[in-house]
C-alpha cells in the first residue's frame, strides 16, 4: 500500500512548497539575526589596515615560552599552554577594537616575574639601539627581554566577534582604534614592567630624533611614567644618545628634555639625566670607529 503523499501529488507538492518556504524563511531571519549581534554578514569578517593574525601564532607563543624558561631558568616554570589560552580567552569571541588592557588580567597573572632592582631600561624612538645595547652587554633589561615582551615581540593577533578562534585575515593597526587587541596587550605589559621595576630606571632616548624626545602620546609618558613606584624607583636617568652620523637636535638642557623632566619629578619620581652615554657610543662606534667621537680623547 502506498501512503496519501504518493496518491494526492498536487497536495503532497503544495506541503513541499510551504516547508521549503518555511525552511528558507528561518534560515534568513537567522543570517539577519547574525547581522544585527556582529554589524557584520556572518561569513564576512570586517576588514582592518593591520596585518591578521600571525600564522601559527599558537606554536610560536608556546615555542617562545620553552625556550625562555631555557634561557633564563630563575623564571621558574611556566605553563606555557596556559599562557597561550589566556591569550585566547583574552581576544576571542571579541570585537578586536573593544579589547580592554583588563582583559589580558589573567594572562599578566600567569605570565608574572620579578626585576631585579636596577636592571630596568625603558626607551622610546632608540628600538634598534636599545636592543642592540642589551644584547652586547646584558647588564639592562627591556620590555622585550622580560617573559611578555619576549614570547609576543613582532606578533599579530586579534579575534572575531560572537566567534572563536583567531582572525588571520586582518586586525587593527595601532592607530585604528583606541582599544584593540595590539595596543592594550603592550600597555599592559608596559604597565607591568614599569610597577615591577626599582631602584635605579635608564631610559635611553634619541638626541637625533625631531620633535618631542618622547611623543605625548608615547608609551613612556602614558604608561611606564605613572605606573612607577615612587617608594621603590629611586631615580629615573635619561640617556640622550645621538645617532653618531646624526645631528645633534636634543641634549639634556634642551626645552624638550627639561619639559620631560618636570613630568618626571610631577610623578614624584627623582630625575638625572646624562648626554651620549658613554658605553653606548662605544657600541656605536664599533661600526664607526673613525668618527670623530669614537677618537678616545674626544670622550667626556
Ligand atoms: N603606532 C604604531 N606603533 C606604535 C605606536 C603608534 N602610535 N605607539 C607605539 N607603538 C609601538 C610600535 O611597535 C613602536 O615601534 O611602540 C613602539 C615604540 O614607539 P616609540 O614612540 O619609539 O616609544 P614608546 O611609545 O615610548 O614605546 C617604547 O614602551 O614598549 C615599551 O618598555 C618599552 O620603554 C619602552 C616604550
Amino acid at each position: 500500500m502506498t501512503g496519501h503523499w504518493a496518491s494526492r501529488p498536487g497536495i503532497r507538492n503544495l506541503t513541499l512548497g510551504i516547508m521549503l518556504a518555511l525552511v528558507l524563511m528561518v534560515l534568513a531571519s537567522s543570517v539577519v539575526n547574525a547581522h544585527a549581534a556582529t554589524g557584520q554578514p556572518k561569513d564576512q569578517a570586517k576588514k582592518y589596515k593591520g596585518a591578521g593574525t600571525t600564522s601559527n601564532l599558537r606554536n610560536i607563543v608556546i615555542g617562545r615560552c620553552y625556550h625562555y624558561m631555557s634561557l633564563y631558568p630563575g623564571i621558574g616554570d611556566k605553563n606555557c599552554t596556559d599562557v597561550w589560552q589566556e591569550l585566547l580567552d583574552a581576544v576571542q569571541r571579541k570585537d578586536p577594537c573593544k579589547v580592554a588592557e583588563e582583559d589580558y588580567k589573567r594572562l599578566s597573572l600567569v605570565a608574572a616575574q620579578t626585576i631585579p632592582c636596577n636592571k630596568t631600561l625603558l626607551w622610546s624612538r632608540t628600538n634598534d639601539l636599545v636592543h642592540r645595547y642589551t644584547k652586547a652587554t646584558e647588564k639592562f633589561i627591556t620590555l622585550e627581554d622580560t617573559f611578555l615582551g619576549f614570547v609576543f615581540n613582532g606578533l599579530m593577533w586579534c579575534g572575531k566577534p560572537l566567534r572563536p578562534g583567531m582572525n588571520f585575515k586582518s586586525c587593527p593597526a595601532w592607530n585604528e582604534c583606541d582599544k584593540n587587541s595590539i595596543s592594550s596587550f603592550w600597555k599592559m605589559a608596559s604597565a607591568a614592567f614599569a610597577r615591577e621595576s626599582c631602584g635605579v630606571v635608564n631610559v635611553m632616548l634619541n638626541g637625533s630624533a625631531d620633535g618631542d624626545i618622547a611623543r605625548k602620546e608615547s608609551i613612556l609618558r602614558t604608561v611606564e611614567v605613572p605606573n612607577m613606584d615612587p617608594t621603590r624607583v629611586s631615580e629615573v636617568k635619561v640617556w640622550v644618545i645621538d645617532d653618531i652620523q646624526g645631528e645633534d637636535k636634543n641634549s639634556c638642557d634642551s626645552k624638550t628634555l627639561l619639559e620631560l623632566k618636570d613630568y618626571i619629578e610631577g610623578h614624584k619620581l627623582q630625575y638625572s639625566c646624562i648626554d651620549n652615554y658613554r658605553p653606548v657610543q662605544a657600541l656605536q662606534c664599533a661600526d664607526n670607529p673613525d668618527h670623530a667621537a669614537c677618537n678616545r680623547c674626544n670622550y667626556q
